[in-house]
């Protein structure tokens, strides 16, 4: 058995070997977090994906985010180290549903989430994520839409323009829980503290934020407010890297066990083997990869 040192010397060498590099969602174990090339939200590492020059991609996240990498970079050999780490609301969403929601409403523009499949994407006009949402509403051509999955985050973009927006009842299970009373309860225990808050939370959880963000949105956030406290309203393993970069701050989670189970699943030896045995390699169908492509790259235009 190797020691957590040994492995994470492999790690480096067969990067350097294999020409690769680590990117790492927000929400990954702090182990995993530490020895990422690029840690950032959705829309930093698609940006990143887009642009990459080495030729292989070890995507440490979940299967929609490893997806959207392959698009952007299809020429090069993109790995996710665990193959199982879906992502719920992603699959909350399926071709035949959304073609039916579209005849229903044929005037509109499809904007999709990030967080959806890349068979979704293939039938969708523009990608956004949680950090560029607002701007591609506002931006995309068309007076109706149609937003997928996420009921949360498309009701908050819709505040946001007068253009008539058609929700998904798609949900985020992890942002979904909170409720009004886990905010009256943090800020009582913190009363001093600033409380900022993914899209992906309940409307009525929303609004009473200090700030909606995206992940990486939360850690410039908490590096300009003069709050020397603050309550995480998103996944948990966000507070490690607020608490990394932000040390003189204080950080509370709005809930102890907002947990994505799916973004736990990495483990140092799953990068380990996933280098070594170059697995679990990302193919995405050539019919559904141009179309797909042109959804994210759309995005990428408009925000
Ligand atoms: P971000 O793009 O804000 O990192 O969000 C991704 C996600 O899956 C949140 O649950
Ligand atoms: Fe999907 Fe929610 Fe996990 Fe984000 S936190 S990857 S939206 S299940």
């Amino acid at each position: 058995m190797m020691t957590k040192e040994e492995m994470i010397r492999e790690i480096q060498k067969l990067k350097k070997e294999k020409d690769a590099v680590i990117l790492v969602h927000n929400y990954q174990l702090p182990e995993i977090q530490d020895i990422a090339d690029i840690l950032g939200d959705s829309l930093d590492l698609s940006r990143k994906a887009a642009t990459i020059e080495n030729n292989m991609i070890v995507f440490c996240g979940v299967q929609f985010m490893a997806e959207s990498a392959k698009l952007l970079s299809p020429d090069k050999t993109v790995l996710i180290p665990r193959a199982d780490a879906g992502c719920a609301m992603a699959d909350m969403v399926d071709k035949e549903g959304l073609l039916k929601f579209k005849a229903d409403h044929p005037n509109a523009k499809v904007v999709a989430y990030v967080n959806t499949t890349a068979e979704t994407k293939s039938i969708t006009d523009v990608c956004c994520t949680s950090a560029n949402a607002v701007k591609i509403i506002q931006n995309i051509q068309a007076e109706e839409i149609i937003f997928v999955p996420d009921k949360n985050l498309g009701s908050y973009v819709a505040k946001f323009t007068d253009k008539k927006v058609h929700l998904w009842p798609g949900f985020c299970y992890v942002h979904d829980q909170y409720t009004i009373e886990d905010v009256k309860n943090v800020r009582e225990k913190y009363p001093e503290a600033n409380f900022i808050v993914h899209p992906e939370s309940p409307a009525e959880v929303v609004e009473l934020a200090d700030s909606v963000e995206s992940t990486s949105g939360m850690i410039r956030f908490a590096k300009e407010t003069d709050a020397k406290e603050l309550i995480i309203g998103t996944e948990i393993g966000m507070l490690y890297r607020l608490q990394k970069e932000v040390p003189d701050k204080k950080f509370y989670p709005l809930k102890e066990d907002a947990i994505c189970k799916s973004m736990k699943l990495t483990r140092l030896e799953d990068v380990y083997l996933s280098l070594k045995e170059e697995r679990y390699p990302v193919v995405i169908d050539i019919n559904i990869a141009n179309r797909a492509k042109h959804a994210l790259e759309k995005m990428l235009e408009l925000s």
